[in-house]
């Protein structure tokens, strides 16, 4: 009985754990942006007639390397998340 109990509170954190993360992912990214990202350029970057990111790819380097010139520890979905972000705001290549 106690196990069953024990078991299905387990199983119940995991559930929470798992909405937990997607939420996180949906709201982190225009807040990280927006915290960490606004300093040195704005929005402007992503559209100049010149920029300098040519695909999803470079996109994701370009993020990736930003972040850490900033000494950020981003984790991976961080990055994914704001890379989609830019990607769906002002770069929009095709996946
Ligand atoms: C310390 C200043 C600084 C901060 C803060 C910064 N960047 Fe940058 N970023 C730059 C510079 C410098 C460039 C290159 C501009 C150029 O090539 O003229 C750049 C370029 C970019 C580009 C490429 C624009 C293009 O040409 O297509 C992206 C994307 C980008 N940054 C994303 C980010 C993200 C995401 C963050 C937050 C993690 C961030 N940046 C924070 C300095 C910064």
């Amino acid at each position: 009985m106690i196990q069953r109990a024990l078991f299905s509170l387990a199983a119940a954190s995991l559930i929470t754990a798992a909405v937990t993360t997607q939420a996180n992912e949906a709201v982190d990214a225009p807040v990280l942006l927006e915290q960490n990202c606004t300093s040195c350029h704005g929005s402007e970057v992503y559209t100049r007639e010149d920029r300098r990111v040519n695909s999803l790819d470079a996109l994701h380097g370009q993020v990736r390397m930003c972040e850490q010139n900033l000494g950020l520890t981003w984790f991976d979905d961080q990055v994914e998340g704001v890379t989609a972000l830019l990607n769906r705001e002002y770069y929009k290549f095709k996946p």
